[in-house]
């Protein structure tokens, strides 16, 4: 059973509802918290009817323009601040007995029971902020349309900052599709990818090269939720699991030598899939920094998914949920440090892949569908990415058009699309 509370419909929630696919769409509008759902028991007995299962998204937040905001809706409830850092393509077993990995994993949990969601690397990215793969089973140039909710909108509209680091990013906020000979790579940015990201000017400024890490946390502003995309050479896409261990060590010795920003920010280190398709898509995760003293050095068996870092940030600072994989409470268990801490009951599930082998996509919006560098970019106000994804065209492999997607900005409103 779900509940949820009030949903503010519009005129163009109404209008959506007429297409089947969107049927599960719900709306607001910028200007109040009206939205809230929250999942209250199990999964496995869904009761969910098309009209309950609902998300809040704003384009309304201030967040990203205003410097740090010190009022309680920005207190976390077990931690202030989370950094991500996403590697490529390695087997849990081959991370679990290289040297670098055991040396990390000896300060934090090694969390040994966690599954990527699907394969190859662009679903999972995605998947990481948007709870769901949206039919992506491949990593082409996507533009996920302006009105798919985010983990973005949740974090604004709760007055929460955040940034995504993208090693090799040529410019704040590029959209092309890769650069520096493929070293960065769109596939692998969680943020971009989505149109009410890389279509938006200001949003899009959150979009870094990942230098600008070393000058946020020398600074002091490091935002709430951050993301760090080492380059493909780094993230052993292009080298091996051994090399990233040694690119990682040495990043904790050099841009996270700082041990109060370490000490005060949860730290995520995990792969986005491992390497063998029709294997269960097991991954090494590992959390560090601002965990339990007492935990260093343990293994927590509670089975997790991509969608546990959505359903962890959710409950730390109460941000309400995307209504998709992160509120799907066999998928996204939250990180048992932080459950146990704030009362939330995980679901058991010993073996992930009991569950699912995670190496198939699931069928939805994007399925069968090409967004291949459809849009001109946001970048009007000098991000100076446009010219790598414009096409010059304005119409997309649907048929959805910038004036469309315009309008539905200037309309102050975003859809929340359950897939
Ligand atoms: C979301 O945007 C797409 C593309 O513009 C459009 O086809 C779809 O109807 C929209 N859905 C909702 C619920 O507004
Ligand atoms: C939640 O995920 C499980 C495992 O994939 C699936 O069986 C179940 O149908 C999902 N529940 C909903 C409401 O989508
Ligand atoms: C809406 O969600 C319900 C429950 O998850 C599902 O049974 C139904 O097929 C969905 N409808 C659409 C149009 O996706
Ligand atoms: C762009 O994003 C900012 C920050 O979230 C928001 O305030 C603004 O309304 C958005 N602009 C449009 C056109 O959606
Ligand atoms: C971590 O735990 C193992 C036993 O599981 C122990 O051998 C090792 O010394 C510990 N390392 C640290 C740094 O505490
Ligand atoms: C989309 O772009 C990718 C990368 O350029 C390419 O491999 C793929 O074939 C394109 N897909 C379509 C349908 O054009
Ligand atoms: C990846 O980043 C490293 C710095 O960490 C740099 O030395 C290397 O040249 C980059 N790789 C490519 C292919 O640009
Ligand atoms: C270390 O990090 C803290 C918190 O981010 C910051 O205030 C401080 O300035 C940093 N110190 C140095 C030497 O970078
Ligand atoms: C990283 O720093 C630790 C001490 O903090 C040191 O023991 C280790 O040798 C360093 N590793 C590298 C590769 O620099
Ligand atoms: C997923 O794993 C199953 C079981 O090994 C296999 O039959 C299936 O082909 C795999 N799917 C893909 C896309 O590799
Ligand atoms: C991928 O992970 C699963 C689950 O741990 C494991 O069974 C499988 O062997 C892994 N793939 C390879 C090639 O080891
Ligand atoms: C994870 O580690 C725990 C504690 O060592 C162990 O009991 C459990 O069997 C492991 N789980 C998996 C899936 O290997």
């Amino acid at each position: 059973m779900r509940s949820l509370s009030v949903i503010c419909f519009t005129a163009l929630a109404a209008a959506a509802s007429v297409f089947a696919q969107d049927a599960n769409a719900t709306t607001t509008t910028g200007s109040s918290a009206t939205t809230s759902a929250s999942t209250t028991d199990s999964s496995s007995s869904s009761s969910s009817s098309d009209s309950t299962i609902a998300t809040a998204t704003s384009t309304s937040s201030a967040a990203t323009a205003s410097g740090s905001s010190t009022g309680s809706s920005t207190q976390g409830k077990v931690f202030q601040r989370i950094l991500q850092i996403w590697l490529e393509n390695t087997d849990y077993e081959t991370a679990s007995t290289l040297p670098d990995y055991q040396a990390l994993a000896a300060q934090g949990i090694l969390l040994n029971n966690t599954y990527a969601i699907t394969h190859p690397s662009e679903p999972n990215y995605v998947a990481a902020t948007g709870g769901s793969n949206f039919g992506i089973d491949n990593d082409d140039f996507y533009n996920i349309p302006a009105n798919v909710s985010t983990i973005f909108d949740l974090l604004e509209n709760k007055g929460l900052q955040w940034k995504a680091y993208q090693e090799d990013l040529p410019s704040v906020g590029y959209t092309g599709f890769k650069a520096h000979n493929g070293s960065y790579v769109r596939k692998h940015n969680p943020a971009i990818i989505y149109d009410s990201i890389g279509l938006n000017a200001t949003r899009a400024a959150n979009v870094v090269p990942a230098t600008q890490l070393a000058t946020d946390i020398a600074a002091g502003n490091v935002p709430h939720w951050t993301f760090y995309t080492p380059n493909m050479t780094n993230d052993a896409h292009d080298t091996t699991a051994e090399f990233a261990g040694k690119w990682l060590t040495n990043f904790f010795n050099t841009t996270l030598s700082n041990k109060t920003f370490v000490d005060e920010t949860l730290i995520l280190v995990t792969f986005d899939e491992n390497d063998t398709y029709p294997k269960a898509n097991r991954v090494w995760s590992l959390l560090l920094g601002a965990i339990p003293a007492a935990s260093k050095n343990t293994t927590d068996g509670t089975f997790y998914t991509h969608y546990s870092s959505l359903s962890t940030v959710e409950q730390n600072w109460d941000l309400g949920n995307l209504g998709r994989g992160d509120a799907n409470k066999t998928l996204a268990n939250v990180y048992s440090f932080v459950a146990s801490q704030i009362g939330y009951t995980n679901v058991a599930i010993a073996n992930g892949s009991s569950v699912s082998y995670f190496n198939e996509t699931i069928p939805g919006l994007l399925t069968n569908q090409s967004y291949n560098e459809t849009h001109p970019s946001a970048s009007a106000s000098g991000s100076g990415s446009a010219s790598a994804s414009a096409t010059g065209s304005t119409s997309g492999a649907n048929g959805f058009t910038t004036s469309a997607v315009a309008v539905t900005i200037a309309s102050a409103v975003v859809a929340a699309l359950m897939l």
